[in-house]
């Protein structure tokens, strides 16, 4: 360790890492193994304290975090004017440069301020007038690229303003040419994975994998790829401290051990969505490592004498299947018919055509794709696993 790295990695400070809903255990387990120390785990968010390195792996290998935000200072308001004349008051110029762009993004739950877009702009304000004050010229504001990202939280009166230290979410992992047509967030995906317990025991099936999203993030799982190595930038590339010999040890550590059983494979009923999920499969650099095949679930025969399934089928908003209900029950159907020995774990938002996988469950999650609330449901498929009818009873 270089004298630089010491200095930077025994500096530990507060950060906070933004989830999905459900997957806040996760992220802690995640954080924990990166090095750093769990303070909380609060609704879709952990926070913790570590150094710059723990700053830097969180972003580069955490597979379920959306954003790690570092707080700068917090302050009591109940009006925009006592709020621009908090972030006036801090010092803008020890945190950036006037030659760097900079955006301010805001979460607002306040009866006391309304609209978070109006908040963002006064904070615009403030920063911009901070430093034509102390430096007679000011940043420019850049909403699409920015170096700098400030983020605004207000609870009630209580106002935190942070640094962004990613930037684009972290579900961006780089990888992604193609949108199926209800792709699953990578997330959310690597948290399903997760929740599964997954450790390549088992092969890892997905019969409607539409853009390949949880194969994947499976294979990236499996073979230990760290979800920032498709090249993507981070925001806190563009810090004042920004420490290019941490990033770069970060970014080269190998943090988990490849699974051993890595048979991973999709299917779907649209040659559109397998086009699709071949275009990412190939970008992701995991051509050899998933097979993928036009085939329908009704037709589908176990491809491995036991396996792990998780599927996303649709949920009738975005995709409209002529009987959705009835897509559910040839899922329970052929699960019961075709998969003994598997594990099978389904997403859906339809809790009505839920039911009619007509399948006991014995885990249950509830998550959410997008601003859908959904539930992730285990189904172990042993031999003469009970179907029940449509009215509950038990067959
Ligand atoms: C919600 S999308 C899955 C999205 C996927 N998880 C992703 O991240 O891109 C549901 C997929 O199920 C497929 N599908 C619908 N009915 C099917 C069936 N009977 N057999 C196989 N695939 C089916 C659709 O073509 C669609 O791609």
């Amino acid at each position: 360790m270089t004298e630089k790295e010491r200095n930077s990695t025994s500096g530990s400070f507060v950060m906070l890492a933004k989830t999905l809903f459900g997957l806040e255990d996760i992220l802690s387990r995640e954080i924990e193994g990166f090095g750093g120390k769990v303070l909380a785990k609060e609704n879709r968010m952990v926070r913790f304290t570590g150094g710059k390195d723990v700053l830097y792996r969180v972003n580069y290998h955490a597979r379920t975090a959306v954003r790690v935000l570092k707080p700068l200072f917090d302050f009591r308001a109940d009006n925009e004017d006592e709020l621009y004349k908090q972030i006036l008051d801090f010092r803008w110029d020890e945190v950036f440069r006037v030659n760097q762009t900079f955006s301010v993004n805001s979460v607002v739950h306040s009866d006391f301020f309304k609209h978070s877009h109006y908040i963002a702009l006064k904070a615009k304000d403030a920063i911009v007038d901070r430093f034509r004050k102390d430096h007679g010229i000011r940043p420019s504001v850049n909403t699409k690229n920015p170096d700098i990202v400030i983020n605004i939280h207000i609870l009630n009166k209580t106002c935190n303003v942070s640094l962004d230290s990613s930037g684009d979410s972290l579900h961006k992992r780089g990888y992604r040419i193609g949108h199926g047509d209800a792709s699953l967030n990578e997330v959310l995906a690597a948290g399903m994975i997760s929740l599964t317990g997954w450790n390549g025991s088992a092969p890892f099936i997905d019969p409607m994998c539409g853009s390949g999203t949880l194969l994947i993030e499976a294979a990236m799982m499996a073979y230990a790829i760290p979800p920032g190595s498709f090249g993507r930038k981070y925001s806190f590339q563009n810090w004042a401290d920004y420490d290019q010999d941490i990033f770069t040890k970060v970014s080269t550590e190998r943090r988990l051990v490849p699974f051993e059983v890595k048979e991973i494979v999709g299917f779907d009923n649209s040659g559109k969505q397998i086009r699709v999920a071949r275009m990412n499969v190939f970008n992701a650099r995991l051509m050899d490592k998933i097979k993928l095949k036009v085939k329908s679930l009704e037709n589908l025969n176990k491809p491995f004498s036991e396996g792990l399934m998780i599927m996303n089928p649709p949920y009738g908003e975005r995709i409209k299947p002529e009987d959705i209900n009835e897509l559910y029950s040839m899922t329970g159907d052929i699960l019961k018919r075709n998969f003994s020995g598997y594990v099978a774990w389904i997403l859906s938002g339809n809790p009505g055509s839920m039911k009619r996988v007509g399948l006991h469950h014995s885990e249950n999650h509830t998550l959410y794709n997008a601003d859908i609330k959904c539930q992730f449901r285990k189904f172990e498929l042993y031999q003469g696993s009970k179907k029940t009818s449509k009215t509950g009873t038990k067959l």
